[in-house]
């Protein structure tokens, strides 16, 4: 029986199952985390601010470690790491002097809900605990090398570069072109879901390579369907505002191309990632299955 027809005969857990697992794991050590720290202000706005998200990043990350032949209990810490390390990176963005956003994760901002030097320090906090959980792994050389990547990836040269090429775009003189946006959206969102989609592979001290490809694509992709979710999708089901975008003049592939344009390129990304699984066969149904998702998700 072919690896396809078997899958037919048995099938696996569907792409919510899966996904619902991940999300169990990384909440329980996020919860524990959090139960860890100093009582007060900044660890209930931590709490508040890590509370909901789809945990597509720390989903990644345990995918692909589940590819690589380790288990949850290898993978969930960082898992957790990436989600929290996100979870900062909302918590900024919503900032008055950022987007100025009043809602995420269908509850108020961490700023609203408490104020903004809470939610600068909130962030803060998040970003450390990030590489706290991480430095906590067994083997200190693969500690040091998630450690490393995630900072390349979030820093100066990764995420907050993308966030600052997204609010200078907001006042340039000129519309950005495809490269520059692409560049932009590639640092700003894809730094991060590279790395989530890369971390399995060096949790289990195997080549990242195949896989970077995909997490490329599949960040790529996934900002263009926010991008669209911000003209088409509606607060309820998005748990933020939309609308925003082009009140702000960011600069997007919907503010560029279009709807229609902008669907096409997410919808070519969406094969691109998918031709990167190849050499995994049927072992990469679901990250199969999170690529089409991304692409047509309402959230
Ligand atoms: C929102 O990310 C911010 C972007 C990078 C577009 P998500 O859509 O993954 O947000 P949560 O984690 O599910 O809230
Ligand atoms: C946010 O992008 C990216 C980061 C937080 C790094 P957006 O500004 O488009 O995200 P939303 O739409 O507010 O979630
Ligand atoms: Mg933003
Ligand atoms: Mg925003
Ligand atoms: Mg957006």
């Amino acid at each position: 029986m072919s690896g396809a027809a078997a899958r037919e005969a048995a099938p696996g857990p569907s792409l919510t199952e899966i996904m619902d697992a991940a999300r169990a794991a990384v909440e329980a050590r996020l919860s524990a985390a959090l139960d860890g720290l100093a009582p007060g202000r900044v660890r209930d706005a931590m709490g508040h601010a890590l509370r909901g998200g789809k945990r597509i990043r720390g989903f990644l990350v345990m995918e692909g470690a589940r590819l690589h032949g380790l288990g949850p209990e290898r993978s969930a810490a960082a898992a957790a790491a990436v989600e929290a390390l996100h979870a900062y990176s909302l918590v900024h963005d919503d900032l008055p002097c950022m987007d100025d956003d009043d809602l995420r994760r269908g509850a108020p901002t961490v700023h609203v809900a408490w104020d903004e030097a809470t939610a600068v320090l909130a962030g803060d906090a998040l970003q450390a605990l990030a590489f706290e959980m991480l430095a906590g792994e067994d083997d200190p050389a693969v500690g040091a090398e998630l450690c490393l990547t995630m900072a390349r990836a979030a820093g100066a040269s990764g995420m907050v570069l993308g966030q600052a090429l997204d609010i200078a775009a907001e006042t340039a003189a000129e519309p950005l072109d495809l490269p520059r946006i692409e560049a932009l959206q590639a640092a700003k969102t894809g730094a991060l879901i590279e790395w989530a989609g890369t971390a399995g592979a060096r949790l289990a001290r195997a080549d990242p390579g195949p896989l970077r490809g995909y997490a490329r694509a599949l960040g790529l992709a996934f900002q263009i369907a926010d991008d669209i979710l911000d003209v088409e999708g509606d607060a309820a089901a998005t748990g933020k505002r939309v609308g925003k975008d082009a009140e702000a003049g960011k600069a997007t592939f919907v503010s560029l191309l279009g709807l229609d344009g902008a669907r096409e390129r997410a919808s070519a990304l969406m094969e691109e990632a998918c031709g990167f699984l190849a050499p995994y066969g049927d072992e990469a149904a679901a990250l199969h299955a999170l690529a089409v998702h991304v692409v047509t998700r309402d959230r």
